[in-house]
């Protein structure tokens, strides 16, 4: 039997802006994983059992553009693995699904490593993680590649769309709590409206990207110079661009403000936006307090997490 794991992740800098060639900064979240067991069967077929998703069925039942069994066809196809095997897949996971934790990255890596160990197809960590892209352009329509990035690598990214990735040091750790609004919000329709937005008026929305670009640059250099002191008010300065972007929401402005009232340093939407989750920078012995203003204000979950 073979076992892999893959972390969430957060954006902490430059989603959306990502998308159009500015730099965005994630980094995993290893609070909340998706793993993947894969053992030979002893019945016919290759049996795919994930109840979170309530899914316990032989690949060949399953539509093939299911997310899940898409992994495995392409996964199949790219190591001419024929014929099939007689596979159980297992598949469970943490994070919480469409919430700008990285879900779909996670599973399809954890996945992808635990069928190639059991196959003994032999990938490297960038063929890991070019298949992961080019799963997610099935499900995203046009991502910029972040999610795959950090969830293959975990750890903390500095992503160009294009260019080869860089993963940076974090001169001091510190502390994100992350919230989730629980409104369930696939990034796929929020990039669709940010690229009409754009679509009218290219030259306005490129200078709201690149000032967004800028505040990623100078964020990076503020973590590795060991000054997430700095970073609170690049954060806020980060949700007002997003805001302006539309990719808000009631729900998250509700959280954000809540953070920042609960004595947060900063506080912004985290991902696609419209809902999923929030992060607030904190001082570590806040979190406890600022959790609890989170859920009050109506949070369905919460994690603390220190960025390493
Ligand atoms: O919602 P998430 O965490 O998958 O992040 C989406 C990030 C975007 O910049 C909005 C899209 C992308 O592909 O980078």
């Amino acid at each position: 039997m073979t076992k892999s794991s893959a972390p969430g992740k957060i954006i902490l800098f430059g989603e959306h802006a990502v998308v159009y060639g500015r730099p965005a900064l994630a980094v995993p979240v290893s609070q909340v994983h998706a793993d993947a067991d894969v053992s030979d069967s002893e019945r016919p077929g290759i049996w795919i059992d994930a109840p979170d998703v309530n899914l316990h069925a032989e690949l060949n039942t399953l539509p093939s553009d299911q997310p899940i069994a898409s992994v495995i066809h392409n996964f199949l196809f790219l190591a001419r693995v024929s014929p099939f095997p007689d596979l159980e897949i297992k598949i469970t996971a943490s994070i919480p699904v469409a919430s700008g934790l990285g879900s779909g990255a996670a599973v399809t890596v954890a996945l992808t490593r635990a069928l190639a160990a059991q196959l003994n197809y032999s990938m490297t960590d960038e063929e890991v993680n070019a298949f992961a892209y080019e799963i997610e352009k099935l499900y995203h329509g046009t991502p910029s590649g972040i999610d795959n990035t950090v969830v293959t690598y975990a750890k903390p990214v500095y992503f160009v769309k294009g260019q080869l990735m860089e993963i940076f040091k974090v001169g001091q750790p510190f502390t994100l709590v992350i919230a989730d609004t629980g409104i369930s919000a696939p990034t796929r329709e929020s990039v669709g409206d940010v690229r009409r937005l754009w679509m009218n008026d290219k030259a306005g929305w490129e200078t709201v990207f690149d000032k967004i670009g800028e505040v990623s640059f100078t964020a990076r250099r503020a973590i590795e110079a060991g000054r997430p002191d700095l970073l609170g008010q690049l954060i806020d300065e980060n949700q007002a661009l997003l805001q302006k972007l539309t990719v808000s929401s009631p729900e998250l402005d509700r959280l954000i403000e809540t953070a920042r009232n609960a004595g947060a340093m900063g506080a912004k939407l985290s991902g696609g936006g419209r809902g999923g989750n929030m992060i607030a920078l904190v001082q570590p012995e806040m979190a406890e307090s600022i959790s609890a203003a989170l859920k009050e204000a109506g949070a369905k979950n919460t994690i603390t997490t220190r960025v390493l």
